[in-house]
């Protein structure tokens, strides 16, 4: 089964809503319709801009895909400062980002919060990328494939059989993230077969359509390599994102 990769750009908290509208604009203009034939491209802008990006990408036909980076995981209610998946879905958002490492580090987000939350995402006709991976430490320290398993089996405990083979899930190693220090290839696709089969033995054969990115330091020139790996069906692209240029190198990677 050929699954079509899966390219988002993560562009957490920068650009303001003005910015923004000109990075589409450019990555529109560096990208032909045969990137998109290969590719699926998301971007997630921060919340305040989702609308002015939605209005562009409606009114000049991009072909881009709209994304968040966070939700609630309630529809709506009392939670001062949160977004809820439903305001979300009236923009025509298309993917969020749940439990990036940012979010479980520094806001205490658990494998239980992320599950909710994707679930959530599903409940409202949105697609979730739920995103795992290890620490250095762990790495070091020959758990990262434990800690891993552990990771998705928590956040994807809420979903069902069928959510199970449309949930993109993202592995990004801690270390990787922002720090210019990539996994290898080889230790990308490891751990990507490792979550495929992780996903498998919860849920049975559909597991071939599973898409899972690669996200840490995904630039330019490593793109096509770790693209060109078996079980790497995408990247999550934090950094190299906020430039059109080096986005639209990736998104048109040559395969190897
Ligand atoms: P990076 O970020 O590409 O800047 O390493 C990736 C991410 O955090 O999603």
């Amino acid at each position: 089964m050929s699954r079509i990769p899966l390219i988002s750009g993560n562009w957490k908290m920068n650009l303001n809503h003005f910015e923004a509208i000109q990075l589409v604009q450019k990555l529109s203009y560096e990208l032909r319709n045969h990137d998109y034939e290969r590719v699926e491209v998301s971007v997630h802008p921060p919340f305040t801009n989702i609308r002015s990006i939605q209005t562009v990408i409606d009114a000049d036909r991009m072909n881009f895909r709209l994304g968040a980076q966070n939700c609630h995981a309630e529809a709506s209610g009392a939670f001062t400062g949160d977004v809820s998946p439903a305001m979300l879905q009236k923009l025509d958002v298309e993917f969020v980002i749940v439990g990036h490492s940012e979010r479980r580090a520094l806001s205490g987000e658990t494998d239980e919060l992320v599950a909710a939350k994707a679930k959530s995402v599903f409940a409202h006709s949105m697609v979730p990328i739920v995103c795992v991976g290890e620490t250095l430490e762990h790495r070091e320290g020959g758990e990262a494939e434990a800690i891993v398993e552990t990771q998705v089996k928590g956040s994807l405990a809420d979903l069902s059989k069928d959510q199970l083979s449309q949930v993109v899930i993202a592995y990004e190693p801690v270390w990787a993230i922002g720090t210019g220090q990539t996994a290898s290839a080889e230790d990308a696709q490891a751990m990507c077969s490792h979550i495929r089969s992780v996903v498998a033995a919860i849920h049975g054969p559909a597991e071939t359509e599973l898409r899972i990115q690669y996200g840490g330091s995904v630039n330019v020139s490593n793109a096509a390599e770790l693209m060109a790996m078996e079980d790497i069906d995408g990247a999550l692209v934090g950094g190299a994102s906020l430039e059109a240029a080096s986005f639209a190198g990736i998104v048109s990677f040559q395969e190897v």
